[in-house]
């Protein structure tokens, strides 16, 4: 059976990608105008998060509602992935009642071996190592805001984290540069790094805040301590001073550079809130984007692209 997952961008190519966003922008245009699009009406979607969320859960399941399905959501007590039942026999499980499996979880090994016996697609919603979802929804939000995404140069201040490594391999695909400032030992996987400049991605890594967000059209952060490094909360935030997005930085960018934030946000760590308050902010509209987004990669996942014009973009109000 040829069933796709998008568990990061490795398998994706830069057409599909492409079209995930015209698709997205049709599905938002027919949402805010109230015209009916339920593409994958009766279908359900499994939600499992080990892993707190707001924006992740509610636009997943709102998305799959437009769409007319339904979602069921498991959420960190619920399964006991690994101890009560394998990933394996859990999504093995909800393959017999369900038609594709969202998972939000920690490790890759959780979400791969889940992708490996499901026989329905998985998507990922956020793993130590990747938010694939939040970087298509970022980028929309961009096209959105700068016309397009040729050329565009985004500068990422902060950790080399799971947001940084599905923005590297974006960049692969998609014709943007990518350059990060991080304090020492907190780079991205080199891996990561070394994979997509081999493939032609231009990517840089810097300890200079300045020199990555020099002609910077985006300049990007998040939190210094993801989920599952609350522990490190303290010794991060003495790390990373220096690495705040704030006034000073954002004046190193264009002088129309936009702010974005995956949220959620530390006002006063990673970002002051004065920027995140900025018209130049366009966090909020990342956030929503969220939802336009992976309707677009639901339908992409169980229709394929063809069969969303088929079934009929035309719709009904
Ligand atoms: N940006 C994001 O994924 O938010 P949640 O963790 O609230 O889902
Ligand atoms: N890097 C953050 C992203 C939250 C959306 C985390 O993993 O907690």
């Amino acid at each position: 059976m040829n069933k796709r997952d998008l568990l990061n961008f490795t398998d994706v190519s830069r057409v599909e990608m492409q079209a995930i966003f015209g698709l997205a922008r049709e599905l938002k245009r027919k949402q805010k105008q109230g015209i009916r699009h339920e593409l994958l009406r009766g279908k359900g979607m499994a939600l499992v998060f080990e892993k707190p969320s707001l924006r992740t859960r509610v636009s997943f399941e709102v998305g799959m509602a437009q769409l007319g399905g339904y979602a069921v959501f498991l959420g960190p007590t619920e399964i006991g992935m690994g101890s009560r039942e394998t990933p394996a026999d859990c999504a093995r499980n909800l393959a017999r009642w369900v038609d594709i499996i969202t998972v939000r979880t920690f490790s890759e090994k959780v979400i791969e071996e889940m992708a490996e016996y499901a026989s329905i697609p998985v998507i990922n919603a956020l793993t130590d190592l990747y938010h694939p979802c939040q970087v298509l929804a970022d980028c929309l939000t961009l096209i959105e805001h700068k016309g397009k995404l040729d050329g565009l140069k985004i500068a990422f201040v902060g950790d080399g984290n799971n947001m940084v490594h599905s923005w590297i391999e974006a960049a692969e695909k998609l014709p943007i540069s990518f350059a990060m400032a991080c304090p020492k030992g907190y780079e991205p996987k080199a891996e990561i790094v070394s994979q997509a400049r081999q493939n032609g991605a231009q990517v840089a890594v810097t300890h200079s805040v300045e020199e990555a967000v020099h002609g910077a059209d985006a300049i990007y952060t998040d939190v210094w301590a993801s989920m599952g490094q609350e522990m490190e909360a303290q010794r991060r935030a003495k790390t990373f001073r220096d690495y705040q997005l704030n006034q000073r930085v954002v004046a190193m960018a264009k002088t129309d550079a936009v702010v974005m934030h995956c949220l959620p946000a530390h006002r006063g760590e990673e970002i002051t809130d004065d920027v995140l308050e900025s018209p130049q902010c366009i966090a909020f509209d990342q956030a929503e984007n969220r939802l336009h987004v992976q309707k677009a990669v639901m339908v992409w996942l169980l229709n394929g692209f063809k069969s969303s014009k088929a079934k009929g973009l035309k719709g009904r109000k």
